[in-house]
């Protein structure tokens, strides 16, 4: 089966247009930060990477690499420090000795890493072995040999939050221009790593406001309120068969509850009207799709949210609404959440219909498999669904 991946940010639609590819969007950096020069082009390399992922570890490590290579070193970390335990522990690494370092953790005190961090100086290491500061413990567990290195703090708003660290030059030791390198790399990792907290922040303020927004429609219809909590799980169930990274669990799930938030502006007649809508009414009701886009577009951050929340009446043979989008031009999460919507509609009970048992939910929906369902997302989705069946009843 091909694994599919969900972007982190997925693109905005407008009516009856084939969505662009997905590219990374772009964020900002302090441009008032300019350094010396790091060798030119190596910078604008970093900077630019900086300004294209909003991945922290990726611009970290893909930073290293290139910091490597431009220094000739061996092996490079970044080390954090942690205010609780006054340590610094290695947050990444390189080299062959990457995995054994992550569990390390040494006193903010000791060696040289420590010294560049309590005087905020960068440190030129020509031999390690002569050095006072030098912590033998770290090589001493890695089985690494450090012969030389280069330590410099890193600094965000007047603040040091961590050193990093470069080791052993393959020809020869590190010169005063190494240092002055490192020196600007440092800054230039200070702020994606600072911009990363910001997003973060950022991310975290709008999930929260997305939650009571949830919350808002939940209380307007009790039936909607499980039906939407249950959308949640059974997503976050399917994610993993679909390749969609965990750090992007709590953003699905929100975003899956989210899915009908436009119904909170189609008027109660038609939203609480027991029994079937006539044409004009659903028509209204169509609306809540594009409606759900409009109330969650203001926000970037919720494109996710705005994908899911336009396209999940879409269908796979491009007869849905509200845009007639076609396959795979339909964002993964929305061709999920229509499986998942249909599947918990049809084993609940509403006030027009009972619920339907198990095996006739299947039956129905392998009957739009190919037409209004995407054929391996719902192979998917079957494989599991004695599990969801499970999650239907023990939320309802
Ligand atoms: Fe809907």
């Amino acid at each position: 089966m091909r694994k599919k991946t969900i972007p982190v940010h997925a693109k905005k639609h407008s009516a009856g247009k084939k969505p662009a590819p997905v590219k990374p969007k772009s964020r900002q950096t302090d441009s008032r930060k300019s350094h010396a020069p790091l060798g030119l082009s190596s910078q604008n390399k970093i900077i630019k990477l900086i300004n294209s992922s909003l991945n922290i570890d990726e611009v970290l490590n893909l930073s290293m690499k290139l910091m490597e290579k431009t220094l000739n070193a061996t092996a490079s970390s970044i080390l954090l420090y942690d205010a609780e335990t006054n340590e610094l522990k290695f947050y990444l690494a390189t080299g062959s000795k990457k995995d054994i370092l992550k569990v390390i953790r040494m006193p903010a005190d000791k060696g040289v890493a420590g010294r560049s961090f309590l005087t905020g100086r960068t440190l030129l290491i020509p031999d390690a072995s002569k050095s006072p500061f030098f912590y033998k413990q770290v090589d001493d567990t890695t089985k690494f040999v450090t012969k030389n290195l280069i330590a410099t703090p890193i600094p965000i708003k007047g603040k040091r939050i961590g050193v990093l660290e470069v080791l052993n030059k393959a020809n020869g030791t590190f010169t005063k221009q190494d240092m002055q390198k490192l020196k600007n790399m440092a800054n230039e990792i200070s702020v994606a790593i600072d911009n990363a907290r910001l997003y973060d922040e950022v991310k975290s303020a709008y999930i929260v406001s997305m939650l009571n927004m949830a919350q808002a429609e939940k209380f307007r219809d009790i039936d909607t309120g499980l039906h939407i909590e249950r959308c949640g799980e059974y997503a976050l169930h399917l994610a993993p068969d679909l390749g969609i990274p965990q750090k992007d669990f709590d953003n699905l799930r929100v975003s899956m509850m989210m899915h009908d938030i436009g119904k909170v502006a189609i008027p109660d007649a038609i939203l609480l009207k027991p029994g079937r809508l006539n044409d004009e009414e659903m028509t209204v009701m169509k609306t809540h799709t594009t409606k759900g886009g409009q109330i969650l577009g203001q926000a970037p951050l919720l494109q996710l949210a705005v994908d899911i929340a336009t396209c999940h009446h879409e269908k796979w043979d491009g007869t849905g609404y509200p845009n007639r989008l076609k396959d795979e031009s339909i964002p993964l999460p929305a061709r999920m959440l229509a499986i998942i919507d249909v599947f918990d509609a049809l084993l609940s009970k509403r006030p027009y219909k009972d619920p339907f048992p198990p095996e006739k939910v299947k039956e129905i929906l392998l009957e739009g498999k190919g037409t209004h369902f995407d054929p391996q997302v719902l192979d998917l989705f079957l494989q599991r669904y004695a599990e969801m069946c499970v999650i239907h009843s023990s939320m309802s």
